[in-house]
């Protein structure tokens, strides 16, 4: 193991007792983790992370480290790490951590550079920083790989353009796209906790407001459905027509941004797309208006655009609240600096939630080093067995028990005729 590189190791005693919560809400991953401890699947394998630093993400470490990987650990975003956390990971667990929260740009690079060092052979990732720094610039390391996951739309977005060019070089499990992890994590939980960011951030009431979300896909639609359920007009912006007209069947208003952009009081990107909201919405927002960001990076609000329009100056009015004046009577309240900002001004998805994400990748780590070796260098689906495992899994915890099908039903259903 190499050395860490943590805030504050006196932190340790706060972390754990964070890990050891969110470990009483994460059933599904404890019980692999319990399995992974007695089969050691993984035994000497060595496991590269670039997640959230978060004590659902300690517990991921956990059950990997309980499996017998050497596990390295670093931030995916600097304002998502938990030093607690981080502390805790390295005194309690002994696994290698390289974060602190709130660091710079050149800090985080350095983060991803000292795992890399740490020669892996299998990555998790949250944005294919790991793969893209691996693939960019140590090729020679690329024949060590296994394989690697990835945690994000994003992260798949770069990962399968690295495939179109014909230069990724290892297998890659879309744990993203797994259904249960989908369910669970993009609507579920993103839905909840993009809400959870808004208010703690404003304390809004969101009754009777008008709340826009721009992008109706998994994580949009979680977003859509919370609001409404918090008692406000949902209108949704669309590109897709599919998306935009399952939005109005399930009840939303749906329009081009420009039309929203004088309508809403607060607004949400979620497209994993840029300059989703820019200069020509910005002229037409009401005074008051709150933007915040759910994608994966900070590109969806044109923060240059925000700022040339900020003609009266821009000053934070409370943590993750900074106010633009448009120098007319209007301003403009920017939540998290545009970043995500479940993650940012919120605590990110609840524990049950990242079980069931944590779970996929626990068990997708360990297909990579059963076979690995035997998969195309291609983004692949994550095995339905998986899926099916952590969904059976997360039943057995909730006590519900379901129906199989009989022997007739299944060559019924087997049968052509
Ligand atoms: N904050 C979080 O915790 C969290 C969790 C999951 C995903 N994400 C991020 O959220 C983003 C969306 O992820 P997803 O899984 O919902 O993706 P998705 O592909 O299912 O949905 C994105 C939707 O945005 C639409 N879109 C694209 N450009 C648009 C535009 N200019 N205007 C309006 N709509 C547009 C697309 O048509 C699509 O329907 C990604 O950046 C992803 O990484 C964040």
């Amino acid at each position: 193991m190499g050395s860490s590189r943590v805030a504050d190791t006196g932190l340790a005693a706060d972390g754990q007792a964070r890990i050891e919560w969110a470990d009483a809400q994460m059933p599904v991953l404890r019980s692999i983790r319990v399995r992974f401890a007695s089969e050691r699947p993984l035994a000497g394998v060595r496991v590269a992370a670039c997640l959230h630093v978060t004590a659902e993400t300690a517990n991921l470490m956990r059950a990997l480290a309980d499996g017998g990987a050497d596990v390295a650990l670093c931030a995916a975003n600097p304002l998502s790490t938990r030093d607690e956390v981080a502390a805790a990971l390295t005194h309690h667990h002994g696994i290698e951590v390289h974060a602190v929260r709130g660091e710079d740009g050149a800090a985080y690079a350095a983060n991803v550079t000292a795992l890399v060092d740490g020669r892996p052979q299998v990555t998790l990732d949250d944005g294919a920083d790991l793969l893209s720094v691996l693939h960019d610039s140590r090729p020679s390391q690329l024949s060590e790989l296994l394989g690697g996951t990835e945690e994000t739309t994003t992260g798949l977005l770069r990962l399968r353009a690295l495939e179109a060019e014909g230069r990724l070089a290892c297998p890659v499990l879309a744990v993203n796209e797994a259904r249960t992890e989908r369910l669970f994590n993009d609507h579920y939980g993103t839905g909840q906790s993009t809400l959870d960011g808004i208010l703690r951030a404003t304390n809004l009431l969101l009754a009777g407001r008008t709340f826009v979300v721009l992008g109706y896909g998994w994580t949009g639609k979680g977003v859509a459905l919370r609001a409404r359920g918090a008692g406000a007009q949902v209108i949704v912006c669309e590109v897709d027509p599919m998306r935009a007209l399952e939005a109005r069947m399930e009840g939303f208003e749906v329009m081009p941004a420009r039309e929203a952009a004088s309508r809403g009081d607060v607004f949400v990107t979620v497209t994993g797309s840029r300059d989703v909201l820019t200069g020509v919405h910005f002229e037409r927002m009401k005074d008051g208006a709150v933007l915040a960001n759910a994608g994966h990076f900070d590109i969806e609000i044109d923060l240059e655009a925000l700022r040339a329009a900020a003609t009266g100056g821009v000053r934070e009015v409370l943590p993750f609240v900074e106010q633009y004046d448009l120098g007319d009577e209007r301003r403009l309240n920017l939540l998290a600096s545009g970043r995500v900002v479940n993650l940012a001004a919120g605590e990110g998805h609840p524990a049950a939630v990242m079980d069931m994400s944590f779970a996929n990748q626990a068990l997708a780590v360990e297909h990579l080093v059963r076979h690995g070796a035997e998969l195309a260098a291609a983004v692949h689906p994550v095995p339905e067995t998986i899926d099916r495992e952590v969904a059976r899994l997360k039943l057995a915890s909730l006590g519900v028990e379901i129906d199989s099908l009989t022997e007739a039903q299944r060559d019924y259903l087997r049968s052509w005729s």
